[in-house]
Formats: structure tokens, C-alpha cells, sequence
């Protein structure tokens, strides 16, 4: 079982800033602070370090001016890091390259800060680097120590990996378990055979990850089906040693696929996303799930969290394999979500599910796409051997391969992907009654559902979740 890799061929476009802004915006006033045939899945699904922002040209309100001016501005950037002019501060250009490498020395600071405020306003001049920052609540990187408390990182257990990133429990503050995604960021040195990504294609998954954890506090489109983003920060140092022998023991009892990560320097820069704790992935619950009660509630309740963010967001996973989907017990009966401002309930059968991992996702904000263009990733559309791979292939022929466009029925084939990998699980209680009536009921779900144009209208629609 190999993971797929993916190529590096695909264009990668600027993330705009002002998308950015916005956001943070936003979250600054809302966030707070768990083998049988046909189950040979990949390991890891594909792995893209390719993030891009598309504009949308459909130009009405305030905020479309702000966001263009902020796109210009951004493209600039891009396009000639080293001639930026930065009026009225003698600052280094160094300072505006995209990417940053090096820490700001500490004179340059405060001067950054007020350039900050300064043009805040207007959409500031940032670089991809102080996006991140600015996404992080940072004005700079920071030492690991400083985010991730001693006493916390000898507590951390490794609980994933994947090509870009190494996934760790702790506890937070609250004594909560935790879930941190450690991302290396912008360095030169290979990380499991592919380029570390840039801060310009983390924004993209920072993005999308904030966007869809806030939809559990929506009051139109309300789910708790992606996974809570609590906190995100930007480190530079060596891998800490605590780490490191967590990753070694999850080398010992599960092997991993990655490479030690023992050969970053201290400039290196590491992303740390913070997650709630989702439970298990799917890839790792054959044999471990009840029944297949608890098969049909996990489709229901991916097929709502997905039909809310199509309402909300415009939004398209695409990348939804048995990885991607997690799983944890609730003593919670029933669980709920709202879909265009009215309230529903569906039964948990004892599961909370949680969707994670949006490297190939879709979204659009204030009438911005953000989106991975994949057209010319040749390798993510070769894979055989799984009914994932194909599904690669599906949206892009669904799609014409123009990954910017809206196309909700992606969601709709790997809804038929997952209920086809629940249908081929094992479960611990596989005898019972009912059980022959649940297989009859899931098997029609399977053979009907790729008439529906969306996760919405699945769920609208299906007999099986009525
Ligand atoms: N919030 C979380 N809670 C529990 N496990 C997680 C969480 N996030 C990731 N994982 C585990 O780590 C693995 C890799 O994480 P993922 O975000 O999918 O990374 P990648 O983008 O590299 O595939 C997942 O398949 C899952 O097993
Ligand atoms: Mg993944």
C-alpha cells in the first residue's frame, strides 16, 4: 500500500491577501479559544502542495474593490518581490521577498508593525510571509517552546502523518486532546521526497481551514462536521526532540512512510495547526465500527456537513478518501445542523464524524474562488487499483479540468466512494437483526446516489435520509 504522490507540474497561483484579511476579520470576532476486498485504499490519498486563489470577475460590492485593490497590490509582490518601494520607511527589501526566510531583526520590528497599521486600511503590502503571520496572530515566527508548552510537547503522541505533514495529540490549555498538524514551510531540503510548501500554498489550507470550522457557529448554515481549528502559529527551530520520539514510536509500532524529521535547521519554519481532536480515520476503522447503523450515519452526517458548506461556501471537498474522514464516540443520540436557516437532527448511532484535509478543496468567499489548480497533476489521475482513483478522474471529466468552476456533484462521487468502502468494511456486531435491511438500504444509496446534482440535493432528496 503505497501513498500516492502526486507532480509537481501544476501551476500555483498567488493567494490574495485581502481574502486573507477578510477572514481574519472575521475570525477575530468569532473564534474561541476517533480486509476485505475492495479495502486495498491507498494509504494517503494524493498530496498536493499546490494552493491558488482565482478572482472571480463578477465585480459589486465595497468589499470586491478592497479585495481587487488587495490583488493588484499582491500580484505586484509577487511579480517584483525585490523593487517593492515602501514609502516613508527605510526598511529592507528583503523584508518584502516572497517568501520570507529569515527572522526580522528585532529593529526592523516595530517598523514592520507600523507599516502594518499604517496601510492596514488600504490592504497592506504584505508578504505571503506576514499573511501567514497575520493569520497567526504573529508579527513574526516564534520559538517552538513559546506555542506549544513544555510539559504539553512531552505529552504528544503521533496520531498521522501525511506527504506534507506529521500529526500529533497533546492537551490544550483546557485539558482538551488536540490534534497538531506540523507543517515544515518554505525550506530548501526535500520532506518525503517532495518540495516543503511555500507560505503562499499554506495559506490556502489556513484559508479553508478557518472558513469551515467557523461554520459551526453559523446561523443560516450551521454544521460541526469539519474539524475545529483552535489555534495556528508559525515556529522556526530544529524538530524538538519530544517529537521526535514520538514520531519514533509511532515508527516502532505502525512504520511510517515519512522521512525522521531530524535534519531541519534551526531557520527552519514550521506551521502548527491546531485541531480539535476528531477521533480515528476511516482507513484505520475496519473492524472497529459497530455496525452498519453507524455506516449509515456517517454517510448522513458527511452528506450534511457537506450539503451546509455547499449552501455557505460554494464549497467542494474533492479529496474525500477514508483518510480524510474521521470518526470518535459520543454518548450524544442525535446531532444537528442547519441548512438555509432550518434546523435538522439525524441520529449519531454513537459517532461524531469529522472531515479534514482541504489540499484539494473549493471554496468561494465574497465572490472569490479559492481553489488548487490540479489540470496538469498527471500523476493524480493515473492511479489504479481503487475506486478513489477514479473518482480523481470523474471530476475532472465532469469538470472539463477547470478546477475554479463550481461543480457540487464532486461531492456526490465521493459520497458514492465512501459508501462503497462502508459497504466493504467489517463491523464488530455483523450479525443482528436488521442487519440484511441496512446492507438492502445502503446498497440502494450506492446505486442511486450519483443521480443527485449535490450533496444538498442528496440530502434532500435520498429516501434513506428522510
Ligand atoms: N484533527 C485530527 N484528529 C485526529 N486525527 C487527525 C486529525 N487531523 C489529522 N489526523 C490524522 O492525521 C492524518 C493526516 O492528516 P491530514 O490532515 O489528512 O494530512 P495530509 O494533508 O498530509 O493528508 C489523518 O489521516 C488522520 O489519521
Ligand atoms: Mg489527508
Amino acid at each position: 500500500m503505497s501513498r500516492a504522490r502526486t507532480a509537481q507540474s501544476a501551476s500555483v497561483k498567488a493567494v490574495d491577501s485581502s481574502i486573507n484579511e477578510l477572514i481574519s476579520t472575521q475570525h477575530k470576532q468569532q473564534t474561541e479559544h476517533g480486509v476485505p476486498m475492495n479495502f486495498a485504499t491507498p494509504v494517503k490519498g494524493s498530496q498536493l502542495n499546490l494552493s491558488s486563489l482565482l478572482a472571480d470577475l463578477t465585480p459589486r460590492t465595497y468589499t470586491w474593490s478592497r479585495l481587487k485593490a488587495a490583488i493588484s497590490v499582491h500580484r505586484k509582490v509577487l511579480l517584483t518581490p525585490r523593487t517593492l518601494e515602501v514609502s516613508n520607511l527605510d526598511m529592507s527589501q528583503d523584508l518584502f521577498t516572497t517568501p520570507l526566510r529569515t527572522p526580522l531583526p528585532k529593529h526592523l520590528r516595530s517598523q514592520l508593525l507600523r507599516h502594518d497599521s499604517l496601510v492596514a486600511g488600504e490592504n497592506a503590502d504584505l508578504s505571503d510571509a506576514e499573511k501567514v503571520y497575520h493569520e497567526c496572530d504573529q508579527q513574526c515566527p516564534l520559538p517552538w517552546e513559546e506555542c506549544i508548552l513544555p510539559h504539553r510537547m512531552k505529552r504528544c503522541v503521533k496520531i498521522g502523518e501525511g506527504t506534507f505533514g506529521e500529526v500529533f495529540s497533546t492537551t490544550n490549555a483546557s485539558g482538551d486532546t488536540v490534534a497538531l498538524k506540523i507543517i515544515p514551510v518554505e525550506g530548501t531540503k526535500k520532506v518525503n521526497g517532495e518540495d516543503q510548501k511555500t507560505f503562499g500554498e499554506i495559506l490556502h489550507e489556513i484559508i479553508i481551514s478557518k472558513e469551515l470550522s467557523s461554520l459551526k457557529g453559523k446561523q443560516q448554515n450551521q454544521t460541526c462536521g469539519f474539524i475545529g481549528l483552535n489555534d495556528l502559529h508559525c515556529v522556526q527551530g530544529c524538530y524538538p526532540p519530544d517529537f521526535l520520539k514520538a514520531w519514533d514510536r509511532f515508527d516502532q509500532q505502525k512504520g511510517s512512510e515519512n522521512d525522521r524529521p531530524d535534519f531541519f535547521e534551526k531557520d527552519q519554519f514550521f506551521i502548527i495547526l491546531e485541531f480539535e481532536f476528531g477521533g480515528i480515520d476511516l482507513e484505520n476503522s475496519n473492524g472497529t465500527l459497530a455496525s452498519l447503523g453507524v455506516a449509515k450515519s456517517i454517510l448522513h452526517q458527511v452528506t450534511a456537513a457537506l450539503a451546509v458548506a455547499e449552501q455557505e461556501l460554494h464549497f467542494e471537498h474533492r479529496d474525500l478518501h477514508l483518510g480524510n474522514v474521521l470518526v470518535k464516540t459520543t454518548k450524544e443520540t442525535t446531532g444537528s445542523f442547519i441548512l438555509n436557516g432550518t434546523a435538522h437532527s439525524m441520529e449519531t448511532k454513537g459517532v461524531l464524524v469529522r472531515i479534514i484535509d482541504y489540499s484539494l478543496s473549493r471554496l468561494e468567499i465574497d465572490e472569490l474562488t479559492v481553489s488548487c489548480d490540479i489540470s496538469k497533476d498527471e500523476e493524480l489521475f493515473m492511479g489504479q487499483g481503487d475506486y478513489q482513483f477514479e473518482i480523481y478522474r470523474l471530476m475532472r471529466k465532469e469538470n472539463g479540468n477547470d478546477w475554479t468552476d463550481y461543480h457540487p456533484h464532486t461531492n456526490v462521487l465521493w459520497l458514492h466512494y465512501l459508501c462503497s468502502k462502508l459497504l466493504s468494511m467489517k463491523y464488530r456486531g455483523s450479525g443482528g437483526r436488521g442487519v440484511k435491511v441496512l446492507r438492502e438500504e445502503l446498497t440502494r444509496f450506492y446505486d442511486n446516489i450519483l443521480q443527485y446534482s449535490s450533496a444538498t440535493e442528496a440530502l434532500q432528496n435520498c429516501p434513506m435520509f428522510q
